[in-house]
């Protein structure tokens, strides 16, 4: 039996992810699915936004369906989402950018770097220590250099060792891991290289970057194929694996009904992928492009359809691809 633990979380979350669970359902009627409350609604019901239960329940599951939670701007509330990563240990975070002839897998190291936590405020400074392991380099990268044998073979280390010693240090784990398993590489500064992923997409394979660099390149990456609600993920780690899209919560115009759900439904092409299924991923994908094609469209790209209306589109399209 495949259990599928579903997070909702706050905001949109609670709009696309029952949309990418029907996905999930049509596909695989046999998985078991149940549902993990999590996120700033409960934090503000019970004052805990993720237990040690909810993280045992994550823990069970064969796979996760996550959609995206709120962190308030309160100084002692911590991030939910780097909780759970660093609780299931989910190292690599697999961002692909794909679509209007762009395919670029961004591979981020999810652990550690600026986002390690460890970090203080004085009185008048404040400030975050940015660690990189070479344990959490070495294995980000054998996961880049894996994909990469999988795609087209080519790995970009994406980093700032023109100012930073700590990039030095990963820029070279990442070269010495790449040599090792016989991965052609380039290195590029980080900057640079945003911007250059704009301008010439059909350049890049698969990035490796620490934790920072990937976050935000991602979302500008987002550009190249229509934004955020585009944008699905993988959370790896070598027992767990949680899909989620790259958006966050969207509390702006999270309850009208027009969020995006393509981002979440390609998650759960990415996590039946993951449970073996590469057929079913890409028929998900293809239902994906049909709805697009039939001009059912939400606002963020132009389109005049509804959440629920590209949902239902989405399963019609499936269902026709399964008959
Ligand atoms: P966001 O991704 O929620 O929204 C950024 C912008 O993109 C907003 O204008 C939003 O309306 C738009 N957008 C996002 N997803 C969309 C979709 N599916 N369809 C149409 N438009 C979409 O990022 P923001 O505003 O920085 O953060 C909002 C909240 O979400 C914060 O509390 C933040 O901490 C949280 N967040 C959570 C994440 C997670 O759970 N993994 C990831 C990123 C942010
Ligand atoms: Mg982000």
């Amino acid at each position: 039996m495949t259990s599928i633990a579903v997070v909702e979380g706050d905001g949109i979350g609670q709009e696309v992810i029952p949309i990418a669970q029907n996905v999930l359902a049509l596909l695989h009627p046999e998985y078991e699915f149940y549902p993990v409350e999590i996120g700033y609604g409960k934090w503000r019901k019970t004052r805990e936004a993720c237990t040690a239960d909810d993280i045992a329940l994550l823990r069970d599951a064969d796979a996760i369906l996550f959609g995206a939670v709120t962190t308030p701007p309160a100084a002692d509330y911590r991030s939910v989402v780097l909780h759970i990563r660093k609780e299931l240990d989910l190292y690599a975070n697999l961002r692909p950018v794909q679509g209007n002839g762009v395919d670029i897998m961004i591979v981020r190291e999810n652990t550690e770097g600026l986002y390690s936590g460890i970090e203080w405020q004085e009185k008048d400074r404040a400030c975050t220590l940015r660690l990189i392991t070479r344990k959490g380099s070495e294995r980000i990268a054998r996961a880049a250099c894996r994909i990469a044998r999988e795609r087209r073979n080519h790995l970009t280390i994406g980093n700032k060792a023109n100012v930073i010693k700590s990039d030095v240090f990963f820029r070279d784990i990442c070269i010495q891991t790449a040599e090792e398993e016989g991965i052609p590489y380039t290195t590029a500064f980080i900057d640079a290289l945003t911007l250059d992923v704009l301008m010439h997409p059909e350049r890049y394979d698969v990035i490796v970057t620490t934790n920072i660099f990937g976050d935000i390149l991602s979302d500008a990456a987002a550009y190249l194929v229509g934004g955020l609600g585009m944008l699905p993920s993988a959370n790896i780690g070598d027992g767990h694996a949680l899909f989620e899209p790259v958006h966050g919560s969207a509390p702006d115009i999270a309850g009208q009904g027009i969020a995006n759900p393509v981002a979440a439904v390609r998650s759960a092409a990415m996590l039946v992928s993951h449970l073996g299924d590469t057929s079913g991923a890409a028929r998900i994908e293809e239902a994906i492009r049909l709805t697009a094609e039939a001009g059912i469209i939400t606002r963020d790209n132009g389109g005049t359809a509804t959440t629920a209306e590209a949902g239902a589109a989405i399963i019609a399209a499936l269902t026709r691809l399964l008959d």
